[in-house]
């Protein structure tokens, strides 16, 4: 329950003045807390600073990884804010890393992980594998949400991937955002 640590000043200094993630969606979305649970694929340290509420931290793989690795995208959703999250039924299928980059890449990752600006990882426009290990940084991150955003329910939705190789959990980082329609 991490994420309650910052409810409340996020909501009071974000929600007099959300920011909108994309352009011609209906709905504004500001980041509000991150979640890094490491594991022994993954490790990640974040937050969220700055008034535009952006995501600075790093990640690190700690081993080489390729398709033996999988990654699997959990959706949860929090309409009340009360902490009653509810898992999406509808699930992406759980791929493996190279996979995922390859088929993410353009639609969710371009845009938002921009190689030398945002990060000084190297996505190589989605072709990346294996996965090299190491440790990258990652500054004044938007997610980009603008293709799900619009199939999402207002209030909180938390976004969490989780890393598992031979069915072991790795590690996992989320991402934590409030939906709101649009005032004007
Ligand atoms: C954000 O991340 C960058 C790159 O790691 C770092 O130089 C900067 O100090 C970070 N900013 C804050 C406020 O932590």
């Amino acid at each position: 329950m991490m994420y309650f640590k910052a409810d409340i000043f996020y909501m009071l200094i974000f929600c007099l003045r959300p920011i909108s993630c994309g352009r011609g969606q209906t709905y504004e979305v500001t980041q509000i807390d991150t979640i890094d649970i490491p594991g022994n694929l993954v490790e990640t340290s974040s937050r969220i600073i700055g008034r535009d509420s952006t995501i600075n931290g790093t990640w690190e793989f700690l081993e080489e990884v390729n398709d033996d690795a999988k990654m699997e995208i959990g959706i949860f959703v929090d309409t009340a804010k009360n902490g009653d999250w509810k898992p999406r039924a509808l699930k992406p299928p759980v791929l493996g890393v190279c996979t995922s980059l390859k088929r993410y890449f353009n639609s969710y990752i371009k845009k938002s992980f921009i190689t030398g600006v945002t990060t000084d990882f190297d996505f190589k426009n989605g072709d990346l594998c294996p996965v090299p290990k190491g440790k990258s940084w990652i500054k004044n991150v938007i997610l980009d949400t603008d293709k799900w955003m619009n199939v999402m329910p207002t209030g909180y939705v938390k976004v969490q991937i989780s890393f598992t190789k031979d069915n072991v959990f790795g590690g996992a980082f989320a991402v934590i955002v409030n939906i709101e329609n649009k005032s004007s």
